[in-house]
């Protein structure tokens, strides 16, 4: 029912106005408490053996909404409603910001893709954390903070915004993501570079240790699927060398060598960052390799491209505590985030691990022998 309703109606709408349209409902539905709860008992994960432990935390389940989708912490119930165990929110920046001018967001719909040049468009630190401090939540779902720079602070600032924005969210967030690795930000990849990386989070850090004394807040890096592989384990040394708790594995590529034929047509050239089916083997590739560089050290989250329970089952294999999607959603629907739950229970079962924590990384341990 979702592909038709999907083919008749959000299709021939701007990306950006059905995104915003199926936003407003899913809000509107979570307001309703019998609809709600309803709604979370048919699509919230309920398998024991799902049941799942990252840097500290307990989850229900593995699977979690990537960022970019709730930028401004606005429908945190109404995605747990639908499934999603995590929620990552923003892409959070110091200073409220209007994002690049439209059009910014664009289907790919035979790649099951999309590229965005959203440009972090979102209300700022201290709305989204006057807005998480003032949120009484409806279900028991891990809040994750994604943080970003502001567009208009200059690179060698970008640590005092990154700073600015861990001092007011910390206290907010049940895990922290320090993001470097949006094509979207003129020069913020260039911040994943170890010599700008090292201060960087060693200052997010200690502004959150500083804000949240009596708590240690889990502190994450994400990662582009378009670094080379020495830099990829250069993070990875780096990561483990601050004690940061885990990497997020991958953000959107600014590379199209992997769209299908169909899409080489106008939208290719559509600068931005394609996510979605396209990135699934990059994002697989750069999560096993940064498994097999720091193992059990780091806690690995997989994103980018995950369509189906057997993606994010492989994520588990390679090297994943924690999965995430965006793209997919798009184009599943509803349904996507348990269809996922429900495949990945069906698959532990039929597998020779006996708990989901046995499984993370087993691929990768067993290619490395
Ligand atoms: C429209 C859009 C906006 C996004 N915004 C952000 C963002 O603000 N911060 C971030 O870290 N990632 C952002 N992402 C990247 C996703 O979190 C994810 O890493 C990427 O899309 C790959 O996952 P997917 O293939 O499941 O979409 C965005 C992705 C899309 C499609």
């Amino acid at each position: 029912m979702y592909r038709l309703f999907f083919q008749l109606v959000f299709t021939r709408m701007d990306p950006e106005r059905a995104h915003h349209l199926a936003f407003r409902w899913i809000r509107l539905a979570a307001r309703v408490p019998v609809l709600r709860t309803f709604v979370a008992a048919l699509l919230a994960p309920r398998h024991e053996e799902l049941r799942t432990e990252a840097f500290g935390l307990r989850m229900h389940g593995p699977f979690g909404l990537a960022a970019g989708f709730d930028k401004n912490a606005v429908a945190i119930d109404g995605m747990s409603m639908l499934g999603f165990d995590h929620i990552e929110i923003g892409t959070v920046t110091g200073e409220p910001q209007p994002g690049n001018p439209r059009k910014r967001l664009f289907r790919l719909v035979e790649d099951r893709a999309l590229i965005n040049r959203m440009g972090f468009n979102n209300e700022g630190s201290a709305a989204v954390a006057e807005r998480l401090a003032s949120r009484t939540p409806v279900f028991r779902t891990t809040v994750g903070v994604n943080i970003g720079k502001t567009k208009t602070v200059p690179e060698g600032e970008a640590a005092g915004d990154y700073v600015k924005s861990a001092e007011r969210l910390a206290a907010h967030a049940d895990y922290l993501v320090v993001n470097v690795s949006s094509p979207n930000t003129p020069g913020l990849r260039s911040l994943q570079a170890t010599e700008a990386l090292r201060p960087l989070l060693s200052a997010v850090r200690e502004a959150a240790d500083r804000t949240v004394p009596d708590r240690r807040v889990p502190l994450l890096v994400k990662i582009a699927p378009d670094l080379a592989d020495e830099d990829v384990d250069a993070v990875a040394d780096l990561a483990v060398e601050l004690g940061l708790d885990g990497i997020i594995a991958t953000n959107t590529t600014i590379a199209r060598d992997s769209l299908g034929l169909k899409s080489r047509s106008s939208l290719v050239a559509e600068t931005g960052g394609l996510s979605g089916a396209p990135l699934k083997e990059r994002s697989l590739e750069v999560l096993s390799r940064l498994y097999a560089r720091v193992g059990d050290r780091l806690t690995l989250v997989g994103v980018g491209g995950v369509e189906n329970a057997e993606d994010a089952w492989q994520r588990i294999l390679a090297g994943a505590t924690l999965v995430q999607g965006y793209s997919a959603f798009v184009y599943e629907g509803p349904f996507y985030a348990r269809a996922i739950h429900k495949g990945l229970a069906a698959r532990l079962a039929a597998s020779p691990y006996a708990t989901l924590a046995e499984a993370v990384g087993a691929e990768t341990r067993k290619a490395a022998k």
